[in-house]
């Protein structure tokens, strides 16, 4: 941990990273999770000043970025998706270097990657992946910093990922555990597979890291030998409503039930990035159940509040990890 910094650094995507990088931010996190569950103060970035520019909705990563922020003792402005002059009468550019003068950090959640990879261009401070159509790297580190809980290591463990595997979440668990040594197996139908050129991209990293990437249309056979089991909606932020019933049809095999769960490891653990739609209690989760008679989506509600899932520690180490990217750039 003594020999890294990454002050200064963007955090824009897991590849810009080495393994090393990656392994000393799941470390920070667990060490300023540690503090903060032991009342230890660790206002490291006190005097300083941060921007969140959400253009999609969210719940667990700006309240990350608000209560790590607070407990580094920087203050945080939000712009929400319709208060901000951004995209619409202020390119990204411009805004860059707006902000970059005021604020010492940067968040940016929205549309696609090159906006992000814009706004570091020219912001002359750090910026941050909130979330964007290609890549979601904060949650990766709080996915592994709940599989390194839970199993104590995260070489050599063996995650699927079901469902949409062309969009950020199957995209960036694919990188992450190319660069730290897992075995990620997508499991989805063909036509939903990650982007040749970045799966060739891991296939290169898995090499030197002992990862391997695979890819599976059999749910049950990749469920075999698991040790996480993991899922992300079927219809992600900023995709139009027409796609459901596509997904829906092309998906429903994919869904990650009992039988998936009993398919995989014993002591498997199951993850989401959240939201879910495991049941019926959400305004979409009920329309588009009655559209499609069916009482979840992509995992049903018995293994979402089944003691396999790990999904609430998972979404608290969102506040943790996102806590240590931000210590560890300012
Ligand atoms: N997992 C995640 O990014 O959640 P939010 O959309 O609530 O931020
Ligand atoms: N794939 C989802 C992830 C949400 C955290 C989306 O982009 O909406």
């Amino acid at each position: 941990m003594a020999n890294i910094s990454l002050k200064g650094r963007d955090f824009l995507k897991l590849l810009d990273f080495t393994p090393a990088e990656i392994a000393y931010l799941i470390d920070l996190a667990a060490d300023l999770k540690a503090k903060k569950k032991a009342g230890i103060p660790h206002a490291s970035c006190a005097g300083k000043n941060i921007a969140l520019i959400f253009e999609k909705t969210s719940t667990r990563t700006r309240c990350s970025f608000e209560v790590a922020a607070r407990d580094l003792g920087a203050g945080v402005t939000y712009l929400d998706p319709s208060g901000s002059q951004i995209g619409r009468k202020e390119s990204i550019a411009d805004t860059a270097r707006v902000l970059g003068s005021m604020f010492d950090g940067i968040e940016y959640r929205g549309f696609g990657q090159e906006i992000v990879e814009t706004l570091a261009k020219y912001a002359p401070v750090p910026v941050w992946n909130g979330l964007t159509d290609e890549f979601h790297p904060t949650q990766i580190l709080a996915d592994f910093l709940t599989i390194r809980e839970h199993f104590g290591t995260l070489k050599g463990k063996k995650l699927v990922y079901y469902g949409d595997a062309r969009f950020n979440m199957g995209n960036s668990l694919m990188v992450g555990c190319a660069k730290m040594g897992l075995d990620f197996v997508a499991c989805s139908p063909a036509a939903y597979k990650p982007a040749a050129d970045l799966v060739s991209t891991c296939e290169k990293i898995a090499a030197e890291t002992g990862a391997t990437i695979a890819f599976e249309t059999d749910p049950i056979k990749a469920a075999r030998g698991a040790d996480a089991i993991y899922t992300d909606v079927w219809v992600s932020m900023g995709e139009p409503v027409e796609v459901w019933e596509e997904r829906v049809n092309a998906l429903s095999p994919y869904q990650v039930n009992r039988a998936v769960m009993d398919a995989s490891k014993e002591g498997a653990i199951f993850l989401h990035c959240l939201p879910a739609y495991h049941d019926l209690n959400t305004a979409i989760g009920r329309e588009m159940g009655q559209r499609f008679g069916r009482e979840a989506m992509e995992v049903t509600d018995e293994v979402f509040e089944s003691p396999a899932s790990l999904v609430f520690q998972e979404a608290e180490n969102r506040m943790h990890t996102i806590k240590a990217v931000m210590a560890a750039t300012l």
